[in-house]
């Protein structure tokens, strides 16, 4: 592990227990040499008491057995060694590890535990490192690309071959009309979809995930639905989506951490997408809490719809993810996002029914009278920690006929 560096071969290494962050600070302090330039972790934070973390000193053997006969002094070593842990990275990150939250609530977890993570003058939901969803993921939910799957009912791997070979042919279609910035999400999803299967990825269910937005979304099942219907595709397909995606989940440390006007602590996008999609076709819909960041910090909004092949099925899905993506598009352009408002002001182009209010400064500027002062005003609200601002987006939210985004109070 600690030949990291071959002449100016960097490689990556995949799994560190705690004590092997501190031998990378005695190396750094005995030789002068950073092993490792960039860092994080993926222990199972979510859940640091109950089995996700296993404190040094301890075998996984010997954590298993004291959390359950004293769970008090488990917890306590869980968070001393957080404590030492984030120390080692702290004194690595000193002289150029660059270091990330994983989404896995590690950085919580360690503030939690007293750790040295804070990050002064910045709000509840940013620490000292960056997350990964935060600082990467949330531009690309705000463009409205997220994991969208299917799942191949018969069972069969020529179904799901058929459908990599559709969902290709689909976003190329569709890519040659984009701007560069959305084009760019499609080139890697149309490399990765066409390799897929060369990867033999597939364990049990014939399922395929890639990253799309939401006309890729409904372009994508509606070609799968017309190949169920004229035979290519033997049985029905189960499209779906993560709740690690643009909508369905509200997590202030994980999906939603990039969302600024004090909203992030709502729980509302979800329970709106989870309504939302139960009403505009969902064959079913899930509302649960917990997802990737633990009980009590998160609530997932998720939903399964069967394509069957039949012109019901094809209009469903129109509806049902139509809803799916926009909600959280409008509320992440509500939030100040540009690449949102970008995206929302879009789809609204594509979709004459779809009306979204868009924030005050963003219709000045949008119509050449921007000014500083609105601006500023604009990010005060931003900055403002109310929640308000999130309902008052979801009540303006308006549309009339197919996919209507109309929130009443
Ligand atoms: N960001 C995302 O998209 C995303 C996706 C999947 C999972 N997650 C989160 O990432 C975390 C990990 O998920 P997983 O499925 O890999 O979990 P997992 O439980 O399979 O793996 C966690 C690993 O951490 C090891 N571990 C525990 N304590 C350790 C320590 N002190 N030092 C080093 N290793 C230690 C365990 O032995 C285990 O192998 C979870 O919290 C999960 O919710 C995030």
């Amino acid at each position: 592990m600690l030949n990291t560096r071959q002449g100016a071969l960097i490689r990556t290494v995949g799994l560190f227990r705690s004590t092997i962050r501190e031998r990378l600070v005695r190396e750094y302090d005995t030789t002068g040499e950073l092993l490792v330039d960039l860092g994080s972790d993926q222990t199972s934070c979510h859940n640091p008491f109950s089995g996700g973390y296993c404190p040094v000193g301890l075998t996984e053997q010997e954590a298993s057995q004291l959390m359950h006969s004293e769970p008090a002094r488990f917890r306590s070593l869980v968070q001393e060694s957080l404590r030492r842990h984030i120390a080692a990275i702290n004194k690595l990150a000193d002289k150029g590890l660059f270091f990330w939250d994983y989404g896995n609530a590690f950085l919580l977890e360690a503030k939690r535990a007293g750790a040295d993570v804070e990050k002064s003058g910045a709000g509840k939901t940013e620490f000292k490192y960056p997350s990964y969803v935060q600082h990467i993921m949330g531009d690309i939910f705000s463009l409205g690309f997220g994991p969208f799957r299917w799942v191949c009912t018969s069972g069969d791997p020529e179904d799901l071959a058929a459908t990599d070979v559709i969902a290709s042919t689909v976003l190329e279609d569709i890519s040659k009309g984009v701007s560069d910035l959305v084009r760019q999400q499609y080139d890697d999803n149309i490399r990765w979809i066409r390799e897929a299967g060369k990867h033999n990825m597939v364990v049990g269910s014939q399922a395929r995930i890639l990253y799309s937005d939401q006309k890729g979304r409904v372009s994508i099942a509606l070609a799968i639905n017309t190949a169920i219907a004229d035979g290519r595709i033997k049985a029905p397909v189960v499209i779906s989506r993560d709740h690690h995606d643009v909508s369905g989940t509200d997590s202030p440390f994980r999906e939603t951490s990039n969302i600024y006007d004090g909203s992030a602590f709502c729980a509302d996008m979800a329970v709106q997408n989870f309504v939302g999609d139960a009403f505009r076709g969902a064959t079913w819909v899930a509302l649960h809490n917990g997802g990737g960041v633990g009980w009590g910090e998160v609530t997932n909004g998720g939903f399964g719809l069967v394509l069957d092949g039949s012109g019901d099925a094809a209009r469903r899905v129109t509806m049902m993810l139509n809803w799916d993506v926009s909600n959280g598009v409008a509320r992440r352009c509500w939030s100040g996002n540009d690449k949102a408002y970008e995206t929302i002001c879009q789809t609204m182009r594509e979709h004459s029914d779809l009306r979204v209010t868009l924030p005050l400064a963003w219709r000045t500027r949008a119509a050449g009278q921007g000014s500083a002062a609105l601006r500023e005003e604009f990010n005060h609200k931003r900055s403002t920690p109310v929640s308000s601002q999130f309902y008052r987006a979801l009540f303006q939210l308006c549309s009339v006929s197919g996919f209507e985004m109309n929130t009443h109070v």
